[in-house]
């Protein structure tokens, strides 16, 4: 069965310390791994959210064998405010970012330039595929989201190219065809992976996700409340080093400390035995008063 390996489980986990009675949202559920680990952990409650349909199954399980400490709602993790309501304080919120195995090698959603998919990349709750996108966008707007999103020197090139061969592609492999025959393979990256990337991040609307979720946590908190993100890509973990060091320099300055003046990555040991904690970067704060 597919599994999906958590990345840095045991420093979230010694960041976080649960304690018995604590409330901790976990806005990314994905296969559990952060949940259970918490929810094994301490005595403790779970509110947990996910956008992908698909794991739906997979937090019945947890429903069943965890009953009143756990809680799932196919959601956003943005609506935080309204799934945790006014009445609750949260001890801690994790954000596990991007996607996971599961949704990785799934041909039929798209996300990988490895198989031939349907071009959609949505991880869910999505008005729009990466097919409309390319065919929707302008060749100029195709070219910025390639190079906002995904940091590629060649999306003028690639927009271009995209453009002038809409009608022969079909699938993701097709896509990545297209790319790869105008952008020269440099190292062991594969020429497509930047363009897959913007794409997803500007589907999904990851960027604009994880500035609400974090705007919106900090009137979550409890006292010694901490926010917990592990993220996987420069665009998104520079979201959260402006938002942390934003929330320590201004107005709210005596109330937050850093938990992680340095973000912590993995170890050579965790990179050798899981290839996705390569990128990882995990950073924190807490609420002091
Ligand atoms: C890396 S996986 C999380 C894995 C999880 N920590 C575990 O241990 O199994 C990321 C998950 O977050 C979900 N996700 C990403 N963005 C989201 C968002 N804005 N709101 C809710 N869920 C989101 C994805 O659907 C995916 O299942």
């Amino acid at each position: 069965m597919l599994q999906h390996i958590p990345v840095l489980l045991k420093e979230v986990l010694a960041m976080l310390s649960p304690k018995d009675g604590g409330v901790y949202f976990d806005g990314t559920f994905g296969g559990g791994g952060y949940t259970k680990a918490i929810l094994d952990a301490a005595d403790c409650r779970i509110i947990a959210t996910d956008r992908d349909p698909y794991v739906k199954s997979i937090a019945e399980e947890f429903k069943s064998a965890y009953k009143k400490r756990f809680d799932f709602f196919h959601a956003k993790f943005s609506d935080i405010k309204s799934i945790v309501g006014s009445n609750e304080k949260l001890d801690g919120i994790i954000l596990d970012l991007g996607v996971s195995n599961f949704q990785l090698v799934d041909p039929s959603r798209g996300f990988s330039f490895s198989f031939s998919g349907p071009i959609d990349m949505g991880m869910g709750l999505c008005n729009r595929t990466a097919l409309d996108v390319i065919k929707k966008s302008s060749e100029r707007n195709l070219a910025d989201i390639i190079y906002q999103l995904g940091e590629e020197h060649s999306s003028r090139k690639i927009a271009k190219n995209i453009k002038m061969n809409l009608k022969n592609i079909k699938n993701t492999e097709d896509l990545a065809n297209v790319i790869r025959s105008c952008v020269r393979k440099t190292g062991r990256i594969d020429p497509a992976t930047k363009t897959f990337q913007a794409l997803r991040i500007f589907v999904n609307e990851e960027l604009s996700e994880l500035e609400k979720v974090l705007h919106d946590s900090v009137d979550l908190l409890n006292i010694d409340g901490k926010i917990i993100v592990v993220s996987f890509h420069s665009l998104e973990d520079r979201v959260v080093k402006f938002f942390f060091r934003d929330l320590i320099r201004g107005d709210n300055r005596s109330k937050f400390k850093l938990l992680t003046k340095k973000p912590i990555t993995s170890s050579s040991l965790e990179i050798s035995s899981n290839r996705r904690s390569r990128s990882a970067k995990l950073r924190g704060i807490y609420m002091l008063q």
